[in-house]
């Protein structure tokens, strides 16, 4: 199914690289149009909807029930590792998980496509998170290569992989839960077209910014502003993937100087995981990257404030309780569970079957 060693593989671009995952795995931004973006965020709603009724769990939890998932999770999480537990056992999965490298076989010197091999050979689905830039690549070629296929709407397919953080370069799963928050969140004043972003933060170590990034191609007249600290700013294939995309892009040197025209803020944490830092210490936001009441206060009223979290002192403590519909991270955490049962839901090709029953008479 793949003729590409894995060296071959890896050495092509990331834009050639989506011919061959297509929709068998979810690796890269880059993957969804515009089409395939509207589509999660209608079925992430409705798999909401369903989900209200005790009819409608019960028969989304028969959806996968014959279905094994693993979420291989060897880097530090909290909700993308729980809202995919989530989401599986929603769908009827049955789950397992290795969140610690040193517990598995990988401890005794076995590599890491030979462990994914393993994983393959008795899961239906492997959602990861791990420190290198590659690994859900190498996953997903070893899923290419491995003998194991699945029968999903009669068709043989390779086992799937999500990334769900690679490395410091993509975390596409939190970017489609990014734009459905986006989407709800300015739905009032016609969606994302149209609008300006500004990205705060760790722009040039997020991921979740460079994902995010990505699918600003999918959207009209969009501009959007970078605004951090120069040795934190966004990475120029960034830039020129956007300039080729026809994406307005500038740069800003605090969130005062974008907070009036901007219809979103997405606050980052300093990533300083990859600074040597003492433990239990951290890299401190520096004032002008740091989003304040005064801040909020200075917002347009239509506006909204994400964050992929976790959050440390990139955001004053006051805004968390403060009762404003536009401060939007809690909700865009809750969204990421149900932008997750879509994601699982479109894997399997089992999508039909929500909407169906969300269509079906009451009675
Ligand atoms: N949770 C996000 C990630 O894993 C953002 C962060 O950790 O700062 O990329
Ligand atoms: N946003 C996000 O990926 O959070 P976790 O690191 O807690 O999974």
């Amino acid at each position: 199914m793949i003729d590409l060693s894995l060296a071959d593989f890896l050495a092509l671009p990331d834009s050639e690289k989506v011919h061959h995952i297509r929709d068998y795995a979810i690796l890269y931004a880059q993957q969804f149009s515009r089409e395939d973006l509207d589509a999660y965020c209608r079925l992430a709603d409705t798999c909401r909807e369903v989900h209200k009724t005790e009819q409608g769990r019960t028969a989304m939890a028969g959806i996968l029930r014959q279905r094994m998932a693993l979420n291989f999770f060897v880097q530090p999480s909290s909700r993308t590792f729980m809202s995919f537990n989530t989401a599986q056992a929603y769908l009827g999965m049955n789950r397992m998980s290795v969140r610690d490298a040193n517990i598995s076989s990988i401890a005794k010197g076995e590599s890491l496509i030979d462990s994914l091999r393993t994983f393959i050979s008795y899961v239906d689905m492997v959602v990861m998170r791990h420190s290198e830039d590659h690994a859900a690549a190498v996953a997903f070629w070893t899923s290419m290569k491995a003998h194991r296929r699945l029968v999903i709407d009669g068709e043989e397919r390779p086992v799937p992989i999500v990334s769900g953080g690679s490395g410091s370069r993509q975390h596409p799963t939190q970017a489609l839960l990014d734009i459905y928050t986006l989407q709800k969140s300015l739905a009032e004043i016609g969606g994302i077209d149209g609008k300006t972003i500004m990205l705060v933060g760790d722009l040039k170590r997020g991921r979740t910014v460079r994902s995010l990034s990505y699918l600003m191609k999918n959207y009209r007249d969009v501009t959007v502003i970078f605004a951090a600290p120069e040795r934190y700013q966004m990475e120029d294939d960034i830039l020129e993937f956007l300039e080729q995309a026809g994406v307005r892009w500038r740069k800003a040197t605090s969130i005062s100087e974008g907070i009036e025209s901007a219809d979103a803020i997405y606050m980052t944490r300093i990533q300083d995981e990859y600074d040597k830092v003492l433990p239990g210490t951290h890299v401190p936001a520096s004032r002008d990257f740091t989003f304040t009441l005064e801040h909020l206060a200075a917002m347009k009223s239509t506006a909204c404030l994400l964050h992929p979290l976790p959050k440390r002192d990139e955001i004053e403590e006051g805004v968390d309780y403060v009762d404003d519909p536009r401060v939007m991270y809690w909700r865009q955490e809750r969204n990421g569970m149900w932008m997750r049962v879509a994601i699982i839901a479109k894997l399997f090709k089992v999508a039909h079957l929500i909407t169906d029953f969300s269509m079906e008479p009451e009675g």
